[in-house]
């Protein structure tokens, strides 16, 4: 029996932090089983804020998809590819321009953020065709599903437009695809917010023990627990929702009921979520490590899976074309 296809992408952005493992590497490695996995490196979409950017992207793309293959992702059973390799991408793109009203674009949520964010002052055309360009990413393979959190939502509801406005003009090539919503625990920082890699809060996978020890230890707590006797509240605390994720149901309620007595002080508490985070975070650390050593490697694996997505676009172009005749 033939699997359902999934398609998701990640940015270039360099290595990955617990954040982005537990939002959505995690999901996609256990994903592969049950359906045909088509994951990509968006490098184009790296350029869209600023094409200056092309200097990060080798290296950024190496250190991303050596946390991809640390994490489990396996080039036997998913198809591992760089979006700029499959040029087709970019031809799909320009077709889906000509049908897609600038008012769209302008209408999508993050667009207008980047704009307010980074300041920019004249938004490059490519910022504006970033969803766009997305969209032609994910119709080339026609997945059932597109595995993204939930700030991804508005792109994926702009391609099932574009898909349907094509069809509509040129005839039925696209099937609609759908978000699945990755459900996403609560991943705070070092300091509290959200883990971010621009908040340099930031735990990575390529961390080594001793760092990861370093960053958990000055963590902040419940502001309300200021001396070793003052009793905390693990439902306010970052570190607590640590252990929701990482510190085995016993353990877990040790620590809670420790910190609502004052048995047991910050320290002790994060100790045992370090001792349940490093058996979590060592495999990971060490396959990704053993790739990093081999980037001829990683870029094997990377050209092998882009020859295989570009027979898929090759034939999703073929279709295209018929429905769009130019030649005469
Ligand atoms: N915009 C996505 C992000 O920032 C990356 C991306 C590009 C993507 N093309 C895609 C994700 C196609 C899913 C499908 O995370
Ligand atoms: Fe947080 Fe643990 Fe300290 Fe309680 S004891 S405030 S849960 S770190």
């Amino acid at each position: 029996m033939k699997k359902t296809r999934v398609l998701s992408g990640m940015r270039p952005t360099g290595k990955l932090h617990l954040g982005n493992y537990l939002g959505a590497l995690d999901n996609w490695v256990r994903m592969q089983d049950e359906f045909d996995c088509f994951f990509f490196v968006a490098n184009w979409h790296a350029l869209t804020t600023g094409a200056d950017n092309v200097a990060e992207v080798p290296a950024n793309t190496i250190e991303m998809v050596a946390d991809w293959l640390g994490a489990g992702l396996d080039p036997e059973r998913s198809t591992l590819f760089i979006q700029s390799l499959v040029p087709e991408h970019a031809e799909l793109h320009l077709l889906f321009s000509m049908v897609t009203p600038v008012a769209w674009l302008e209408r999508v949520p993050t667009y207008k953020e980047m704009v307010e964010q980074l300041g920019l002052e004249s938004p490059s055309y490519g910022l504006l065709g970033y969803p766009l360009l997305q969209a032609a990413d994910i119709l080339m393979y026609k997945p059932a599903w597109v595995p993204v959190g939930i700030d991804q939502v508005p792109h994926v509801e702009l391609t099932r437009e574009v898909a349907r406005r094509f069809n509509n003009i040129f005839g039925e090539v696209f099937p609609e695809p759908q978000a699945k919503l990755t459900e996403i625990p609560k991943v705070p920082g070092t300091d509290g917010r959200k883990m971010s890699k621009s908040y340099g809060n930031a735990i990575y996978l390529s961390d080594p023990p001793e760092t990861v020890r370093q960053k958990v230890r000055p963590m902040v707590t419940d502001p309300a627990r200021r001396r070793r006797t003052d009793p905390g509240n693990p439902d306010v605390c970052p570190v607590f929702d640590l252990h929701r994720i990482f510190t085995p149901p016993p353990d877990r309620e040790y620590c809670a009921t420790g910190c609502r007595t004052a048995a047991i002080g910050c320290l002790d508490c994060k100790d045992v979520l370090l001792k349940h985070l490093e058996p979590a975070l060592a495999p990971i650390r060490e396959r990704r490590q053993a790739f990093a050593e081999k980037p001829d490697r990683i870029v094997d694996i990377l050209k092998a899976g882009s020859v295989r997505a570009r027979k898929v676009a090759e034939a999703t172009m073929s279709d295209v074309r018929r429905v769009v005749p130019l030649m005469p």
